[in-house]
């Protein structure tokens, strides 16, 4: 039989959907699963951006250019003047989700085995694009002690070696909700500075941010114009997952011309969804304040109901939608997957992400796992009672 690549063999799985077949076989026996696993929020997409789709009279879905209209650009522009940041069509380029923003940074700025510096936990598929682009990851820890906060800049300093060729990091942070403050990125600002790297910020989750915290983003900090790379997406900001509209924005034009030659390669980002995005553009900010007071109160549920449990600490994260969870168990794996499998309150349970899949060193986050609160809150209640019974009865409980 022909060979597959090695870069095909080693990449990771996701550890998202890693017990999906659990949860189907649990379905199978009628259990109904509540999935906090996955990041798919349940919040409608604006009215405006669906009226667009519903009431076009569009005859024909051309190619469009290879940057995204112009006329969607230049809307982003003024959605990034209401968040204080300025920035020219030029300096986006429309990709098909967040997830061809991350490819074409990669590509754009290293070469096959150059290293990327990333906090741990991360975002899994940060792995998986990496592989795939021949880079390497190199982590560095950060903990659920102080709520994943910005590792120390030694951590990084000791990181950085001649093949380094930038710094990633998630703003807020998926899989930790954490929100890094102004002097978070001010100390990296130094490094990148010092060490002449790019900062690369994914700010997919730029909106949800909670109990008045703010979210900074890198491409307002002064002095990193040629330094600064920033991943977005209309995925999450307008519950619009499948419209895989993304984009990546710089003012460094010598990155954005050669990120440009991969937007040409694979000719344009899709037509409809950009009209749809632009349309969810004209979203009024009240759209914004209901769907933040809903997940604040979700993460309260969940987190102040996990913490309420014996053995079970759980940070409360300031952005995003998800919160990673210590168990008292030894393998926060066996015992998602033992949930699906051998376990059910009123015929529920849940479904969550194993942490270790978010880490790049394999002995780390083994007792973790990520909660994505996506569920209304009534659901979430019955999460909570699920674990709490679960761990009572779990034969791995750390008692
Ligand atoms: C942190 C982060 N970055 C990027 C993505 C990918 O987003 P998109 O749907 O825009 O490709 C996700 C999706 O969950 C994410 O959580």
């Amino acid at each position: 039989m022909p060979e597959i690549s090695k870069k095909g063999k080693h990449l990771p799985e996701s550890p998202i959907r890693k017990l999906v077949s659990f949860a189907d076989a649990a379905k199978v026996k009628g259990i109904h699963v509540h999935h906090l696993n996955i990041g798919q929020p349940d919040i409608h997409a604006p009215i405006e951006a669906m009226n667009v789709v519903t009431n076009s009279s569009l005859q024909l879905l051309p190619y469009g250019s290879s940057e995204g209209s112009l006329n969607y650009r230049k809307a982003l522009t003024n959605y990034y003047l209401a968040h204080d940041i300025s920035i020219r069509p030029e300096e986006i380029i429309v990709t098909t989700g967040a997830s061809e923003a991350l490819a074409f940074t990669l590509n754009s700025i290293c070469d096959a085995d150059d290293e990327i510096i990333i906090p741990e936990p991360f975002y899994a598929n940060y792995n998986g694009f990496a592989t795939a682009s021949g880079v390497k990851v190199i982590p560095v820890e950060s903990n659920i002690e102080n709520g994943f906060a910005l590792p120390p800049v030694s951590a990084f300093e000791a990181a950085i070696t001649p093949k380094t060729k930038g710094i990633m990091i998630c703003n807020p942070g998926n899989p930790t909700g954490y929100l890094y403050s102004k002097e978070e990125l001010n100390q990296l600002k130094a490094i990148v500075l010092k060490h002449d790297l790019f900062l690369i910020a994914d700010e997919v989750y730029r909106e949800f941010t909670y109990d008045g915290a703010e979210h900074y983003s890198i491409l307002g900090i002064e002095g990193l114009e040629e330094h600064a790379i920033v991943v977005d997406s209309f995925s999450k900001r307008y519950s619009m997952c499948g419209a895989r509209i993304g984009c990546l924005v710089s003012k460094n034009r010598h990155f954005m011309a050669t990120a440009m030659k991969f937007a040409q390669a694979r000719l344009s980002p899709p037509t409809y969804a950009q009209i749809a995005s632009e349309a969810a553009l004209k979203t009024p900010q009240s759209y914004f304040d209901t769907v933040n007071t809903e997940y604040v109160e979700r993460r309260n549920v969940l987190v102040d109901g996990l913490n309420s449990i014996d053995g079970v600490f759980c940070p409360k994260p300031k952005g995003a939608f998800y919160a990673v969870a210590a168990f008292p168990v030894e393998s926060a794996e066996h015992f998602a997957e033992w949930l699906l499998s051998e376990f059910d309150h009123n015929g529920k349970t849940l479904m969550m992400a194993p942490a270790a899949g978010f880490y790049a060193k394999p002995e780390l986050g083994r007792q973790q796992a990520r909660l994505a609160y996506v569920l209304n809150v009534e659901d979430l209640k019955e999460c909570i009672e699920i674990v709490r019974h679960a761990l009572q009865v779990y034969p791995g409980t750390i008692k």
